[in-house]
């Protein structure tokens, strides 16, 4: 078989590349790993900048989005007894973000790329890439006990932080890896219990942070720092109250309880892999960056990627112009370096480290007393979160 882009993961990356590729009429087949109701349940994130909003809507995915996602114009801190909120829409011009499942995301692509006729295959195995440096990359997968090959013009890696295509891409000799962990990694809940407060609540405290997220009216989405090697069994539902209560209490918010549905544990890390092309072969999303959650900035990041990585295919196609394919990793990576460093930012000032001091506690107490009480502070992290701009 052949397609003109061959693209491995049907994630956010790879299922909006091939929406975009499809309305500007480049065809795509798109294989992935897990079957469809997988990939359609998976909880993950939720949280989109006004960028991506506006690119699903813009290009005719964002309907139920705009339905039933909940935009909110602030986020709140909490630390030292005191909630302190951002306007993140008065301080950035007008923008906001909208608080929408990835798994919905994920759900309206998958319905608008069927509808549009296009290749999805779920549930593929063995799938390895030849010849990325040649004019022909070909993906090989095994589907229903049957080996198939597909041949490309170009071949992207969208598979999510296991990748393996982003080992195609030599390393040392072409790519280099630059990464770093955390002593820490966010239990995580859903809930179904009522609002504990209209916006987001990022809290520090003594014992560690908390995000008070949610879902929609009836179901909240809560995280608390914990250890890597937190286990889910070790924390029966009582627990788990006790510790969001206290620790919000020590940062001067409140929760309201429910009955906890699900528990995961959230392993944080900080990743880039430069660069994010090599020969036919373009890296997108988590396969060639990961940042921890406290940003919000990963779901945002792959649409960004392949915003920018659709342009580029639509140049080559159109005009065989090279020039925008051969910029894409230096494009990407600048909005990937800043998102990095605000995902660390705000994970270094709201999180207790495991060798943290007094002074450490301190130190941050006063950061965040800066930036909320400082408008030019307030609007930095306003900008950041709601998102930069996309490439023009
Ligand atoms: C979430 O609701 O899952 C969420 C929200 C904000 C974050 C991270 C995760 O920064």
């Amino acid at each position: 078989m052949r397609t003109q882009v061959g693209i491995i993961g049907a994630g956010p990356a790879g299922l909006l590349l091939s929406h975009l590729l499809h309305l500007r009429s480049v065809e795509s087949v798109v294989v992935d790993l897990q079957p469809r109701e997988g990939i359609e349940q998976t909880i993950r994130a939720g949280i989109l900048e006004q960028g991506t909003v506006d690119l699903l809507r813009q290009t005719g995915v964002g309907e139920r989005m705009l339905r039933e996602g909940f935009v909110h114009h602030g986020i709140n801190l909490a630390f030292a007894g005191g909630v302190h909120r951002i306007d993140l829409h008065g301080l950035t011009g007008g923008r906001s973000v909208m608080v929408y499942p990835q798994h919905e995301v994920l759900v309206d692509l998958i319905a608008r790329r069927l509808a549009d006729g296009g290749d999805l295959r779920f549930g593929v195995s063995d799938t390895t890439v030849e010849g990325v440096e040649g004019e022909r990359p070909i993906i090989r997968f095994t589907r229903d006990g049957g080996q198939e090959t597909l041949e490309c013009d170009f071949v992207v890696g969208a598979d999510g932080s296991r990748t393996f295509t982003r080992f195609l891409i030599p390393e040392g000799r072409v790519r280099t890896d630059f990464f770093r962990q955390y002593p820490f990694a966010w239990f995580g809940i859903l809930a179904d219990a009522p609002r504990s407060s209209e916006e987001l609540i990022y809290a520090h405290s003594e014992r560690g942070f908390v995000l008070v997220s949610t879902r929609s009216a009836t179901v909240q989405r809560l995280y608390f720092q914990c250890d890597p090697d937190t286990s889910v069994d070790d924390w029966p539902d009582d627990r788990i109250w006790e510790e969001f209560e206290g620790r919000l209490a020590l940062s001067g918010a409140t929760v309201k309880t429910g009955t906890i549905f699900k528990k995961d544990v959230l392993q944080f890390r900080s990743f880039v892999c430069e660069p994010m092309q090599y020969g036919r072969l373009f890296l997108a999303g988590d396969a060639a960056h990961t940042v921890p959650p406290t940003g919000a900035k990963g779901m945002n990041l792959a649409a960004a990627d392949v915003y920018v990585l659709d342009r580029a295919l639509g140049a080559w196609y159109e005009a065989k112009d090279t020039g925008p394919l051969e910029a894409y990793t230096g494009t990407v990576l600048r909005r990937v370096w800043r998102a990095q460093h605000f995902s660390w930012w705000m994970t270094s000032m709201l999180h207790r480290f495991t060798d943290a001091t007094d002074f450490d506690l301190r130190r941050q107490l006063a950061e965040l007393e800066t930036v909320t009480s400082s408008d030019a502070g307030s609007r930095l992290l306003a900008e950041s979160y709601v998102g930069w701009p996309l490439p023009s």
